[in-house]
């Protein structure tokens, strides 16, 4: 049997990785400045991570949630007290699509209305909600097109009122900072005017925090910078350090009850072990004070190089626009010097690695970027 041949791939197999190194078959070291597209929080084989999924793989891999699991408690307070959302709730599904599709459903469960609100260039995932409330027409097939979204510009915040003005939102999404799109920012001010009419309008607003999220601003939360908090936030990626799993913080404003959502596999044992594992780790090692120290050292040689047009971000999550199309210098990065990037269209570099880079690490990374701009 063939693979679905969906994905364009380098010539590379990557087979190990340490901390913010990886290495290929060939035995190639490699910096990741990429993180596996930003799911690497805690970094590669980190050794507490090992250990904690390793007991967990030889006691209990998985049972079902029919049964009591103090591991979804354990994760459910840590979580709480990581994000300064104690009184929030915790749901645990399996990646970032699912878990913005069971948030769009259970806002429109909460207030009876259809239609959301997204921005322009926003990307939230490939499954039926999700993808059409993505800004994306190219990804979205007939049978995701009947639910009703309208997409609006970041940052016009009278474009928003006027929409909500309208009485049938039921959410508004948004994420905490654009990744796909570019590493683009919602202003502060846009944020705080967003919570406040989604409170005037009974719409709920929806962080989607999955590739901004779990200190990879340099606050837990992206939008934590704008001081708001949101009705509920989902986050994936960076939360099981690669094990795939993703959840649902909700505000106490909303009532559970049972059967309203479910999954199969979210939670489980192993999946919990996993994100136990990435918040003891950032906690034991403050990853939080380690973004904002080298994203400050990173953002200012890169302010200094000319060839840049532009360079935008906060913490560990930063843009690098050119004038001309990227590709050439990625892939220079790659196959001579060595070190994985992601990109966000073709004139943007993207920077996601694991938010234990050192600043040695970073200091190698502009030695090698110059290198390639031949700065
Ligand atoms: C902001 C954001 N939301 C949602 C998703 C979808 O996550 P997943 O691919 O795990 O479904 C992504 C993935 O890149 C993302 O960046």
């Amino acid at each position: 049997m063939n693979l679905f041949d969906v994905y364009p791939l380098f010539n590379i197999e990557i087979v190990k990785g340490e901390g913010c190194k990886v290495w290929d078959a060939d035995g190639n070291e490699y910096l990741d400045l990429y993180g596996g597209h930003a799911v690497i929080s805690v970094g590669h084989c980190h050794p507490h991570y090992v250990k904690m999924i390793t007991e967990q793989a030889s006691k209990l891999g998985f049972y079902s949630n029919s049964v009591l699991n103090s591991l979804q408690v354990e994760l459910a307070q840590k979580l709480g007290e990581a994000s300064g959302y104690p009184d929030y709730s915790l749901f645990l599904v399996n990646s970032g699509a699912e878990a913005n599709e069971n948030a769009l459903k259970l806002a429109s469960f909460h207030n009876g209305k259809p239609r959301v609100i997204s921005f322009k260039k926003s990307f939230h995932g490939r499954t039926a909600a999700a993808v059409k409330v993505t800004d994306n027409p190219k990804i979205v097939a007939p049978i995701n097109d009947n639910i009703p979204v309208t997409y609006l510009p970041l940052n016009q915040i009278d474009l928003v009122k006027e929409e909500l003005q309208k009485g049938d939102v039921c959410a508004v999404i948004i994420e905490g900072i654009q990744g796909i799109g570019g590493i683009i920012m919602p202003d502060d001010s846009f944020m705080q005017g967003l919570r406040a009419l989604c409170t005037e309008h009974k719409a709920v607003l929806i962080l989607d925090e999955i590739q901004s999220g779990y200190g990879r601003s340099g606050k837990f939360f992206a939008h934590q910078y704008a001081g708001i908090k949101p009705d509920m936030i989902t986050v994936a990626k960076g939360i099981g350090n690669g094990f795939p799993m993703s959840g649902l913080i909700i505000s106490p404003e909303f009532k559970a009850s049972y059967g309203l959502l479910g999954t199969t596999f979210g939670g489980s044992h192993l999946a919990c072990a996993a994100g136990i594992a990435v918040l003891d780790i950032l906690k034991s090692e403050d990853l939080l004070a380690n973004v904002n120290e080298v994203a400050a050292y990173l953002m200012h040689e890169l302010k200094q190089l000319p060839q840049i047009k532009e360079v935008r971000g906060r913490g560990l999550m930063i843009g690098i626009d050119f004038e001309e199309p990227v590709k050439e210098i990625r892939t220079k990065l790659l196959f001579e010097e060595k070190v994985f990037t992601g990109v966000a269209g073709a004139h943007t570099i993207r920077l996601l690695p694991p938010l234990n880079l050192s600043m040695s690490e970073a200091v190698i990374f502009i030695e090698r970027f110059k290198k390639v701009l031949n700065a």
